[in-house]
């Protein structure tokens, strides 16, 4: 059995005020297990990005509560959260950002020892995720403004695993990325799940969801229907298919 490490209960999410509020996440209930691939779509505004920041405390509940490895994370003040997320959360968005005076081996070592403080280790963790990213030395000592997107992205990747975080959040990974960075970058995230590390992904991409091994899929702030999958797998057609009639019915 897979270990439950989110549950959120009745989330609601309101922006605005009076006649402008808007209810974006509505009552929601929904369990993260680990080693899960779990990837979250739905049509653009339906709030994708929101749930993701809620569950891992980047924005707060209006109403509900989000216990996370056993805490209720909306119990936290921001102090606790940002500790919180450091050790337990990864993030990777759309575009990376980089702090671009620095290589990209620097960046990740500063979020490596913001955790951990022995040096030498936080080192040989990063090389050998820059080795699983496909980017050698020659690279990594570069900084953001000297390397090609997918490059960065995938860098991205290596920071956001560096603390070997509970879970990694990824908004949109492949969004801004061609077709051959888009699948460099998801073939790295496979890797990592594979290797038991629990993901969660929007996307609105199909191709990028077939990596995953549950579909949740968002409308009117709710759950409106999940799908399990089996482990992903290149050219599997019937799990294609069973993707596509999924999707097909939940009016994508
Ligand atoms: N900080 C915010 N302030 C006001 N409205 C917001 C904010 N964040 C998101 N929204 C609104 O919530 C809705 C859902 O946004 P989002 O979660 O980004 O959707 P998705 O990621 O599914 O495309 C949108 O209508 C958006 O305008
Ligand atoms: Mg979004």
């Amino acid at each position: 059995m897979k270990d439950k490490i989110i549950t959120a209960k009745g989330l609601v999410k309101s922006f605005g005020v009076g006649n402008a509020k808007q209810t974006i996440i509505n009552n929601l209930d929904l369990d993260i297990y680990s080693k899960d691939f779990t990837i979250i779509m739905g049509s653009s505004g339906a709030g994708k990005s929101t749930l993701m920041y809620l569950l891992s405390g980047m924005d707060k509940v209006t109403k509900g509560n989000i216990v996370f490895k056993n805490k209720d994370i909306c119990k936290m003040n921001n102090d606790e959260l940002a500790v919180f997320r450091r050790k337990n959360c990864g993030f990777v968005f759309q575009q990376i950002y980089m702090l671009d005076k620095m290589s990209l081996m620097d960046n990740v070592l500063t979020s490596g020892l913001l955790v951990n403080n022995n040096k030498k280790d936080i080192i040989s963790k990063a090389k050998k995720l820059f080795e699983s990213v496909n980017i050698p030395e020659a690279t990594y000592k570069k900084n953001m403004n000297q390397v090609s997107g997918g490059e960065c992205q995938r860098a991205g990747i290596v920071r956001a695993a560096i603390n070997d975080p509970t879970v990694i959040f990824a908004d949109e990974p492949t969004g801004a990325l061609n077709s051959e960075n888009s699948t460099a970058v998801l073939d790295v995230l496979t890797n990592l799940n594979n290797n038991g590390q629990s993901i969660i992904m929007v996307t609105h991409d199909k191709k990028s969801a077939l990596r995953g091994n549950r579909i949740i899929y968002l409308k009117d702030g709710k759950i409106f229907g999940e799908l399990s999958l089996n482990i992903y797998k290149e050219n599997d057609e019937e799990r294609t298919k069973k993707l596509d009639d999924f999707l097909k019915e939940m009016g994508w």
